[in-house]
């Protein structure tokens, strides 16, 4: 994505003058010193591969709670401006860009720059929009279905049957494992740790507990892990002969004393991993791999996205204080 020209500051600091005359400007989230704001910045230019896209919402992650304290910069060449997943209208189309037309809805994990008015990114990435996901819902759906997808069938190898247990369950990747593994005929347990939210998490299909109590529900198959070292060395425990464990997230801590004997004698297997540091041609493969097994699900009504809440783009520094405060069923969504 080339930029039309430097962002200028909603404060009006720093502005350079517009070098020719069709210039346009959008409204985007900034950091400055590790405050939410929104800054007036140049339109990207899409590249011939690429898409430009009027944003109708985008999901507030993780990742962009980690960049915005300066823990978690942009991989190299991605936009500065936050924001890992979008859905929206296109409104240009790359010289290149073979699939998608003016006026497709398309969503996408992108590797920056989706928390925008507009935004552009590869083709590749884009999935079209069910009819039945309106614009905010489908703006937090690429991100946590992609990761939750990736990690229970890719790496986890979930098959029919399978005992799963997934923890943080009632998050953004959490709801969305949860319903993914019910789909596919999984016998679901979801750890919850506030207690309000456990009865929403069961109707999507698990059953519900106190994190302190997971272990006796076991052994598990697969234990999807998101959040981290409060759930170890329990985890080993709550394990079936090899039994496998994906570590995806780790918010809660991330340093546990593992007995590598307990591992051996479950003959475990561990995986961990992490979405946006990969090539452009993986990430494209997980699109495509959701887009061809998950999509038709959320057609037919099984699968969908809950929405905690949702704050205009003018309100953004308040939508990441609500992320922060937790304690939500599903995601957070920007509608700009
Ligand atoms: N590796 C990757 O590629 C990748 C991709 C996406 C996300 N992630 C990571 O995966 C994790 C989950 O993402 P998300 O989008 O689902 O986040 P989320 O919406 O914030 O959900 C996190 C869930 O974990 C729960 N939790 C946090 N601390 C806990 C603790 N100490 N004990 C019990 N439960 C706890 C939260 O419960 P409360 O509401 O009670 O706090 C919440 O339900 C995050 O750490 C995120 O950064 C990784």
């Amino acid at each position: 994505m080339k930029c039309r020209m430097h962002a200028r500051s909603a404060a009006g600091g720093n502005t350079p003058k517009p070098v020719w005359g069709s210039l346009r400007f959008m409204r985007a989230v900034e950091f400055v010193d590790g405050t939410v704001t929104i800054a007036e910045i140049a339109d990207p230019i899409p590249e011939a591969t690429e898409l430009l896209v009027r944003v109708e919402g985008c999901g507030i992650n993780g990742a962009d709670i980690l960049q915005a304290g300066g823990n978690y910069p942009p991989p190299v060449g991605a936009p500065v401006t936050p924001g890992l997943e979008l859905a929206g209208v296109v409104e240009e189309v790359g010289s290149s860009c073979r699939r998608f037309g003016v006026g497709d809805r398309v969503m996408a994990v992108v590797p920056g720059g989706a928390q925008a008015e507009r935004c552009a990114f590869d083709e590749s990435l884009a999935m079209p929009v069910p009819d039945v996901l309106d614009g905010p819902m489908a703006g937090g759906f690429p991100e946590v279905f992609e990761t939750a997808f990736d990690a229970l069938f890719t790496q986890g190898g979930l098959t029919m049957g399978d005992r799963v247990c997934i923890h943080g369950a009632a998050g953004g990747v959490g709801t969305a494992a949860t319903q993914l593994a019910v789909a596919a005929g999984a016998t679901v347990t979801a750890t919850v740790r506030n207690s309000e939210i456990r009865s929403k998490v069961a109707a999507l299909g698990a059953t519900v507990l106190d994190p302190a109590n997971f272990v006796d529900a076991g052994p598990f198959d697969l234990i999807l892990e998101l959040v981290g070292a409060p759930n170890w060395p329990a985890n080993i425990h709550a394990l079936s002969i090899e039994g496998r464990i994906c570590i995806i997230g780790v918010g809660a801590g991330s340093k546990v004393e593992v007995n590598l004997v307990h591992l051996m004698g479950k003959r475990a297997k561990l995986f961990a991993s992490t979405l946006r540091a990969r090539p452009l041609a993986q990430r494209a493969q997980v699109a495509r791999r959701v887009e061809h097994h998950v999509l038709p699900l959320v057609d037919a009504g099984r699968i969908t996205v809950p929405v905690a809440d949702t704050f205009v783009l003018a309100d953004a520094a308040a939508g990441y204080d609500r992320f922060r405060a937790g304690n939500k069923f599903g995601k957070v969504i920007i509608v700009p």
